[in-house]
């Protein structure tokens, strides 16, 4: 364990992957360095895998297939129950293993795993729930049923931003279905996976139906849209690199998930309440430090309420601390690295260079490295970068609007469609709003949507297919139609 990382439970530091029944390095020796985005030290290195690695893991996970779909939905459920169990009694490590590889606040970090867990409880339940159909017969000699069974091998390709929640929320479904997975995390945040990956072990989840693979990344994703074996992709990341494993998924016709970039439109009216939309509005864009795909992108804020929203607004942004995140009372944490941080300072820099006001922020933080202010900018408009590309910083652009239709019309101005949000009292206009608004989640004077309850996903280039809540669970069936022939009953 590397001097800077001490666990209550030591052996929750991994640094190995897990192909079937054995934590392995890479077969040629590679490593690959894991870094503390805000000191910049390196906490440890994990073997960079590739293609090989990512073969055997698939075929771990083909083999271990064959027994844990025959295994009754009861002991799935019980499996996955105790993994929730030693998720939420070590979520104060797993917390600080996200704080030191991702950067996020304790208590966001400890929130995370919560969150993640509920996943794999919620998925637990779930998997004694599913049901098949009978179709009433249209012919008297025949009878018709659907049943439900899993899809098989599952690749699932998580990133960086929440390390075990975007595991959970694909792995939990996949196991309560009966399908086996290879997890290939972010190889930014690859700690966080192997310590769940290890306390599913631990739970009692049968060797090679969860296995670990990370390094190279076009290598082990060609291995996994190649392979016949794998029946199911699914990923969490940018919309560049679902389209090509949308495209490459083509070659061996799998069932694909995506949820891919959001930059999410907020609408604050006139009538709105200022403090449920200021709170409403700081949650949404500032957690995780802008790094999540749903956070508030672009706020487009009716005239008549403008200047009193960008006043409370920059009050309350102005009291947001930034540092480590290990530290009490920080609330905003690094960026993941410099790149990010680039893009950030392009973005604001675009923005000023056409106009726009900085209100709060808008500089890199006095701290250094990859700490960013967290950043107002007034009078934005749509002809600005950060309007067509996702920030994912802690920036948040303000725009005036007129009417009710005029802000729909900015809203839906976008090739994404993954959450919205709108500030209203008006029970009315905020229903016709969120009928109107092309988005496959809105927020509805709320700022924070996710939950394992409820299906989580996208319209337009955001993605395809749904994650959490019932819906999810399909993800991972293949529907099957049965028609029994020779089945006329005798009369009397
Ligand atoms: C994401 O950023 O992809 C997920 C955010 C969430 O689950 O709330």
């Amino acid at each position: 364990m590397g001097t800077m990382v001490q666990l209550n439970e030591a052996g929750l530091f991994k640094s190995q992957g897990l192909i079937g029944d054995k934590w392995v390095d890479a077969e040629n020796g590679h490593t690959l360095p894991v870094n503390n985005p805000a000191t910049g030290e390196i906490l440890t290195s994990v073997p960079f895998m590739g293609k090989r690695e990512a073969e055997k893991a698939i075929a771990a996970a083909s083999q271990a297939f064959t027994s844990w779909s025959k295994r009754t939905a009861n002991d799935r459920s019980k499996i996955l129950r105790q993994w929730f169990n030693l998720l939420i009694k070590n979520k104060d490590d797993l917390g600080k293993l996200i704080v030191l590889e991702q950067g996020k606040p304790l208590a966001e970090a400890v929130g995370e795993i919560v969150y993640g867990a509920a996943f794999v409880e919620y998925y637990a339940e779930e998997a004694k729930r599913v049901y098949g159909d009978i179709i009433p017969s249209p012919f008297p000699e025949k009878r018709m049923l659907v049943m439900k069974q899993p899809v098989g091998v599952v690749a699932a390709i998580a990133p960086w931003n929440f390390p075990l929640a975007m595991i959970t929320r694909k792995v939990a479904p996949a196991l309560a279905a009966g399908c086996t997975v290879v997890i290939k995390p972010s190889e930014l945040t690859p700690l966080t996976a192997l310590a769940a990956a290890e306390l599913a072990l631990q739970a009692g989840i049968p060797p090679g139906v969860v296995n670990v693979v990370m390094g190279d990344a076009k290598g082990i994703g060609d291995a996994m849209l190649d392979s016949t074996e794998v029946r199911k992709i699914t990923f969490t990341g940018s919309t560049g690199v679902g389209k090509m494993l949308l495209a490459g998924a083509g070659k061996t016709v799998k069932k694909v998930s995506l949820e891919l970039g959001g930059n999410a439109p907020c609408i604050v009216f006139d009538d709105a309440n200022l403090d449920v939309a200021v709170k409403g509005v700081l949650a949404g864009k500032y957690r995780n430090s802008g790094q999540t795909c749903v956070c508030i992108n672009k706020i487009f804020v009716q005239d008549g309420i403008y200047d009193k929203f960008a006043e409370a607004f920059a009050k309350a942004v102005s009291g947001l601390r930034a540092g480590n995140g290990l530290e009490p009372g920080i609330t905003q944490g690094p960026l993941i690295n410099e790149t990010a941080l680039e893009k950030v300072e392009r973005h604001v820099q675009d923005a000023v260079s056409k106009g726009a006001k900085v209100l709060v922020g808008g500089k890199r933080h006095s701290l250094g490295r990859t700490f960013y202010e967290p950043t107002i900018l007034g009078n934005a408009s749509d002809e600005m970068l950060i309007f067509r590309e996702e920030v994912f910083g802690p920036v948040a652009p303000l725009v005036r609007f007129n009417t009710d239709e005029e802000a729909i019309k900015l809203a839906n101005n976008s090739e994404f469609g993954l959450a919205a949000y709108a500030f209203t009292e008006n029970i009315t206009r905020g229903w016709r709003v969120a009928e109107s608004l092309e988005f496959g989640m809105v927020g509805l004077n709320e700022g924070l949507i996710s939950t394992e309850v409820a299906p989580f996903g996208g319209m337009k280039q955001s993605g395809l297919g749904r994650e959490g809540s019932k819906y999810g669970l399909d993800e991972y069936l293949e529907m099957k139609y049965v028609c029994l022939g020779n089945m006329a009953q005798p009369v009397g």
